[in-house]
């Protein structure tokens, strides 16, 4: 696959500092003036300043320049100019505004989660032991910048430009939602598109080592702001993952997840699980409910069509 892992996003609010501080907290160290990272990788969330809550950039990589000047081409095709350099390709979606970076490099690998006893029927691998978990008193750190969800007034030419423009992978769909999943990467989803009055995130999400680290650091969360839980812990059908869906002090909201589905194989996945008849209420397998309509379009929708409008979007 060309494309082989997304770097980082960059998120625009009215005030970065307050969204640095708060993931600051969440263990993600600040690595450079408006630069987020996690133990293994520098650059995950850029944070600037901007009048309205939106997605600025993201960033993909690719394996090689021949991989560039393909996209360009493909983008070419469909009737796009992007900006090039050397090693480098940058084009602003069309129907979105932000910006998609793609740069031949390669992602740090991941230092392994660390390996837990654990009892089970059957199996006694914690004899006369408590749990760790149970008796930690700081919540675990995001591993990484897994995904982001995006609310377009047209899917089809969002979900066009990513897959023919710039080699996106379509992982699974769920056609009457109007909802794709795409990868660039090994990850079920990098990247989903659902339909909205209005171009908008939806929510972006970092993956934690485990169901205990969604856990504690989703709790970690809520303890600071009771009202901050939206949606989880719970497991999602389609990419498997387990999720937790809170919001983030500028008023948008992220996803801790973990055990995402893995796709090596493009063309088993696509023989032996994808589907694109999914029903349009396949949310999740198991769950604790959905507290606030957020998790289908955020609650300041309005404000952020204005501030579209004043930026002549
Ligand atoms: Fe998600």
């Amino acid at each position: 696959m060309a494309l082989t892992d997304l770097l980082d996003i960059t998120l625009a609010v009215p005030d970065p500092a307050e969204l640095e501080a708060f993931w600051n907290r969440r263990g993600m160290a600040t690595t450079a003036p408006g630069q987020l990272g996690t133990a293994d990788r520098a650059s995950q969330i850029r944070l600037i300043e901007g009048d309205y809550r939106h997605v600025d950039a993201v960033r993909v990589a690719c394996s090689s320049q021949d991989d560039l000047v393909a996209i360009a081409g493909r983008l070419a095709a469909i009737g796009l100019s992007p900006e090039q350099g050397d090693g480098w390709l940058s084009i602003v979606d069309p129907v979105l505004s932000h910006t998609v970076r793609i740069e031949v490099a390669t992602a740090a690998p991941l230092t392994p989660a660390p390996a837990r006893s654990r009892n089970a029927p059957g199996i006694l691998d914690r004899p006369d032991r408590r749990s760790e978990v149970a008796v930690r008193s700081t919540a675990p750190s995001p591993r990484r910048f897994g995904h982001v969800v995006f609310g377009s007034p047209d899917p089809k030419r969002t979900v066009d430009f990513y897959v023919d423009g710039l080699g996106f992978r379509v992982s699974d769909t769920l056609p009457e939602a109007g909802a794709t999943f795409l990868r660039c990467s090994k990850d079920h989803h990098n990247l989903l598109v659902l339909p909205a009055p209005v171009a908008c995130m939806n929510h972006y999400a970092v993956e934690m080592d485990d169901v205990d680290a969604v856990g504690l650091a989703g709790t970690d969360t809520v303890g600071e702001r009771p009202d901050a839980s939206i949606y989880g812990i719970g497991r999602h059908v389609v990419g498997s993952n387990i999720f937790w869906y809170l919001l983030d002090p500028a008023g948008g909201m992220f996803e801790l997840f973990t055990d995402m589905d893995q796709i090596t194989d493009d063309d088993r996945w696509d023989a032996e699980e994808r589907r694109d008849d999914w029903d349009p209420f396949t949310i999740a397998t198991y769950e604790s409910g959905i507290s606030k309509m957020d998790f289908f379009l955020p609650v300041d929708i309005d404000a952020i069509a204005a501030g579209r409008e004043r930026a002549g979007l």
